[in-house]
């Protein structure tokens, strides 16, 4: 059969490594030929090419996992995030999902190799990143680490945690994707529908089961598993994805699309 993904020799970075799609995007990987470079705060217990410990609240930290990683690569896939309050602060939230995301991102995209890719995963809270793009684009003329933290610690009612951050992530890759075609490199971006992972109990302690179900839950009737989020985003980086730069993948087996045709009522 013909390798249409070809994985096979391909350095991928992958953060969030440790748990949920970031974890299962690692097994796939590995599972594909690929060479697999892996960071998380938290141990990673897959067997991978290298891994790294990581705070991506921390610059220093990231800078130092750069400087370890190889000169040349072919992936990144950005899975790492917060879920926001009350577990973490607004602040945290939109460092790790956003601040840092950007800076690794713009740290690695030198090394690059045309033809390469970049994903990261957003969600489908970001879906209304259109209605705040002002906003969005204001944070993201920051032009740095230092000064996006800066940003958001100075208008804390604007970067107000997930949603914004899941804004930034769209808007971030739209931004990009021009930018990059003239390198070879693609970006894109991926929007999971209620997944089961760990960070689920942590989204239900904001919104109960119930009305989770109810107002964000795929028409299928049931949330995915972590494969069903890793197998697309592997697919947006590999060799199959080669002409999609610059999309926003919603993965929602039809959720989104009954929100955009006015059959269900969006809470974001
Ligand atoms: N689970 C869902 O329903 C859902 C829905 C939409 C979007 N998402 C997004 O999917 C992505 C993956 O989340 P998941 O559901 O697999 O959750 P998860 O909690 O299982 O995985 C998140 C990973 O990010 C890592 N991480 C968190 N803070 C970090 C830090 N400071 N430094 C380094 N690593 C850090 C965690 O250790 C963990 O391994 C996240 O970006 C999340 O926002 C999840």
């Amino acid at each position: 059969m013909t390798d249409i993904l070809k994985y096979k020799g391909k350095r991928c970075v992958v953060t969030g490594a440790a748990s949920g799609m970031g974890a299962a995007c690692v097994k796939t990987l590995m599972s594909l030929g690929a060479e697999v470079y892996a960071m998380d705060v938290q141990d990673i217990k897959e067997n991978v090419t290298q891994s790294f410990k990581v705070d991506l609240l921390s610059q220093e930290s990231i800078d130092s996992v750069v400087a370890d990683l190889p000169d040349e690569i072919d992936c990144l896939f950005n899975c790492a995030g917060l879920p926001g309050e009350p577990r973490f602060t607004n602040l945290d939230t939109c460092i790790v999902n956003i601040v840092a995301l950007r800076h690794l991102t713009e740290a690695l995209i030198p090394r690059i190799r045309k033809g390469g890719a970049i994903s990261s995963i957003t969600s489908v809270a970001g879906m209304s990143y259109t209605k705040n793009q002002k906003t969005v684009d204001e944070f993201l003329e920051t032009p740095d680490f230092a000064a996006a933290k800066k940003w958001c610690e100075d208008n804390p009612s604007l970067a107000n945690g997930y949603m914004f951050s899941k804004q930034a992530i769209v808007g971030y890759t739209y931004r990009e994707a021009g930018k990059l075609a003239k390198q070879g490199i693609r970006i894109n971006c991926l929007s999971p529908a209620p997944t089961d992972t760990p960070m689920m109990d942590a989204f239900h302690e904001t919104l109960p089961k119930e009305l989770m179900d109810e107002h964000f839950q795929s028409p299928i009737g049931r949330n995915a598993v972590p494969e069903e989020m890793a197998e697309p985003l592997v697919l947006l980086n590999s060799e199959a994805s080669r002409f999609i730069s610059g999309i926003n993948l919603f993965v929602d087996f039809g959720y989104t699309a009954q929100v955009f045709c006015g059959q269900r009522i969006s809470l974001v």
